[in-house]
């Protein structure tokens, strides 16, 4: 396996691209599943969740160009996804592919509502916690689908088709919400969908489906009223940029301080860790075409953050803000409200020298003087990444290992980070 070595200490300086949104792309990709026209995606990242779900696709009769060459030759950075789901030839996704990525589990609507049927393996549970489906399961009853597990499977049926319901989730789900939304949006009639999530990248999905010709309103709300539709057109539609791997390069400079401009987000995407990232002592501003950070001399504050749902502080960049509160100058809490295991780092980030306290959900920080190199290893995509920010801030070689849970979600990292200073490198297996 490819392992990851950074001598730190290196400021950053420069510019960094911000690829498509993973979690945008993931169930954009999968809304192709509702029209037998094509559906044209573009500003795809080339990470290998986005290549895994383009196999799953395809094993349910998904055609897939990246401009206009069929996939699988030459990688594709930032491209344009041509999917063509003209005839689905099968409903079953499978174990092997639907548990090794939990996105996966989102064809259940959209097959459902196109094809009145649909066999989907159960997802079972993932390093960050048990992460169970009864709300998307809850919600497609709510849309008139008969559904039973058997063999770890949801077998699913709606003979005459989805009908628009009523959906109230007792708690904000964003896998639960795209799959009832690219399922009411082929279902007939009006679905309310209420206490919806309202992460940007359920919006993104929303755009294109009232692009696909779905009526829906309350875009970037908790309430969703969708008019669906017997049937859905092709359109084209640009991946919204990743607020995450924005996120996580901005704690990067924080953390090692510097001067850099993100190109191609938006800063309203992070309104809240952009928040925190300012208490640290970093500035934000916007400029033309994304969005500047520096941190110069001053020394990072010490925060107190609880994760929460949209526009709420993204259990998504926990692992990186705690991997920049372990230099600050004074103790910091952060408390994880939405997985109940989402702490693998902790133990990584003391291999470095971290001083951190694990009590139930919250942890507290508190900051030390620096940081030692070691070799690390984690076993999720956003706790990795937070050693390779630890890893810039420490004295020393730190090698991380498992490079493969950064290639999930993080497009060309070591490159976006040693073109404005850092030292990095791939280290190729065999
Ligand atoms: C999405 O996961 C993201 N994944 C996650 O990002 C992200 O951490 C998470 O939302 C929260 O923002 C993608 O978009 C592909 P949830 P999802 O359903 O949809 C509970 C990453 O690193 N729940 O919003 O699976 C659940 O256990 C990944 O890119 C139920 O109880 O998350 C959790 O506690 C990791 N029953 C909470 O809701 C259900 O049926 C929120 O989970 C569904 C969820």
């Amino acid at each position: 396996m490819d392992r990851i070595k950074i001598v730190g200490g290196e400021r950053l300086n420069g510019s960094i691209p911000i690829s498509g949104a993973k979690n945008a792309a993931l169930p954009l990709m999968i809304a192709s599943l509702l029209t037998e026209d094509r559906l044209t995606l573009k500003n795809v990242p080339n990470l290998a969740d986005v290549n895994l779900l383009a196999r799953i696709l395809r094993n349910h009769g998904v055609d897939l160009a990246v401009d206009g060459k069929r996939s699988g030759g030459t990688p594709h950075l930032g491209e344009t996804f041509h999917l063509t789901a003209r005839d689905i030839s099968d409903t079953t996704a499978p174990y092997e592919l639907v548990s090794r990525m939990r996105a996966s589990f989102w064809v259940l609507g959209p097959l459902l509502a196109r094809m009145g049927q649909a066999k989907v393996s159960l997802p079972g549970g993932c390093a960050i916690g048990t992460r169970p489906v009864d709300l998307h399961l809850a919600a497609l009853r709510d849309l008139g689908a008969e559904i039973e597990i058997d063999g770890g499977y949801v077998i699913a049926r709606a003979p005459k088709g989805l009908s628009g319901g009523h959906i109230v989730f007792p708690k904000v789900s964003v896998g639960a919400t795209h799959n009832a939304l690219l399922a009411a949006a082929l279902a007939k009639g009006e679905t309310l969908i209420e206490n919806a999530a309202r992460e940007p990248e359920v919006g993104d999905v929303a755009s294109c489906l009232v692009k696909m010709g779905a009526e829906i309103e309350g875009i970037g709300t908790s309430t969703l009223r969708i008019q669906g539709r017997s049937q859905l057109e092709g359109a084209v539609h640009t991946v919204l940029p990743d607020r995450i791997e924005t996120g996580t390069f901005a704690f990067a400079v924080a953390a090692t301080g510097g001067d850099v401009v993100l190109e191609g987000t938006r800063r309203d995407l992070l309104k809240t860790a952009f928040e925190t990232l300012a208490q640290t002592g970093a500035s934000i501003t916007d400029t033309a075409n994304g969005v500047r950070i520096t941190r110069n001399g001053n020394g990072l504050e010490p925060v107190d953050v609880e994760t929460q749902p949209f526009p709420g502080f993204p259990t998504d960049l926990q692992a990186q803000l705690m991997a920049l509160m372990t230099r600050a100058h004074g103790t910091s809490v952060i408390r994880e409200t939405i997985f109940e295991n989402r702490f693998m780092h902790v133990q990584e980030l003391a291999r470095l020298g971290a001083d951190i306290k694990l009590h139930g959900d919250t942890a507290t920080i508190r900051g030390v003087k620096s940081l030692t190199g070691a070799p690390v290893m984690a076993t999720d995509l956003r706790a990795s990444v937070s050693l390779v920010i630890a890893g810039l801030m420490a004295e020393g070689e730190t090698m991380i290992n498992r490079v493969y849970h950064l290639d999930r979600g993080f497009e060309r990292l070591e490159e976006k980070l040693s073109r404005c200073g850092a030292r990095i490198e791939r280290l190729t297996a065999g």
